[in-house]
């Protein structure tokens, strides 16, 4: 089996950016990992995404997200995730079902157990590493708006939001430490992705 990564963080926290580079820097090893996304990851894993980025802040609650977020995730799973692994393949994924327990678990209401307990059912698995990117929601949130990228639907819950968000992360970093490491991403993009080829080489073995 190929090695489950996830990159995790606030949005415009450098997550797509890493994922390339981390990429990248298996393929330079010889491996040949599948680089993915969520929501997203398999075409209509696809089609639910626009349902969820685009549109008024206030288009779903956050119950309906956690069912529309977890069908493009077994969507994704069935169709890319689990083929790619069986394969051999390494996984790297732009955000997994930590996302899930921090957007829509912890920050509209602790809905949480709601979020483990369809995870459970539905999901099943996790990464074998999560690469949290932990940085200033102030300076991310700006990045992120600054793409105009038509998906800020997130990005439009505002600031405290973003906070509440980056709490969110690091609180999920201390209840799994084993699974998650904490990556210091308000510094440049080269000595970011030389900290998580360290990360990475060592789960490699
Ligand atoms: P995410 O996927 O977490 O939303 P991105 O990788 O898309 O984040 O990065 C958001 C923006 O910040 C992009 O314009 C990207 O080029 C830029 N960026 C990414 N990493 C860094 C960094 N370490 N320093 C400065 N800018 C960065
Ligand atoms: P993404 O494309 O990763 O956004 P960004 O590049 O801005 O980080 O994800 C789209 C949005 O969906 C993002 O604001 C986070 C949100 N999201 C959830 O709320 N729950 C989830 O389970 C996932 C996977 C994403």
């Amino acid at each position: 089996m190929g090695l489950f990564i996830s990159l995790e963080g606030i949005d415009g926290s450098g997550k797509s950016t890493q994922a390339r580079r981390l990429a990248d820097r298996l393929r330079a090893c010889g491996r040949a990992p599948v680089l993915t996304r969520e929501p997203g990851g398999a075409p209509g894993a696809e089609d639910i995404r626009r349902l969820l980025v685009e549109g008024d802040p206030d288009r779903w609650s956050p119950e309906t997200e956690i069912l529309l977020f977890t069908a493009a995730r077994r969507d994704h799973l069935e169709r890319t995730i689990r083929p790619a692994l069986a394969m051999g393949r390494d996984v790297i994924t732009d955000r997994f079902a930590d996302s899930t327990r921090v957007y829509q678990g912890a920050t509209r209401g602790d809905l949480r157990g709601l979020v483990d307990d369809i995870h459970a059912r539905i999901i099943g698995i996790e990464p074998d590493l999560t690469l949290i990117l932990d940085m200033d929601p102030e300076i991310a949130l700006t990045r992120g708006l600054a793409r105009r990228s038509g998906e800020d639907r997130f990005e439009e819950f505002g600031l405290s939001f973003q906070h509440k968000l980056h709490a969110g992360f690091r609180a999920l970093a201390h209840e799994a430490p084993g699974r998650c490491v904490l990556i210091d991403a308000n510094r440049s993009a080269d000595a970011i992705a030389d900290d998580i080829q360290a990360v990475v080489t060592q789960r490699l073995g």
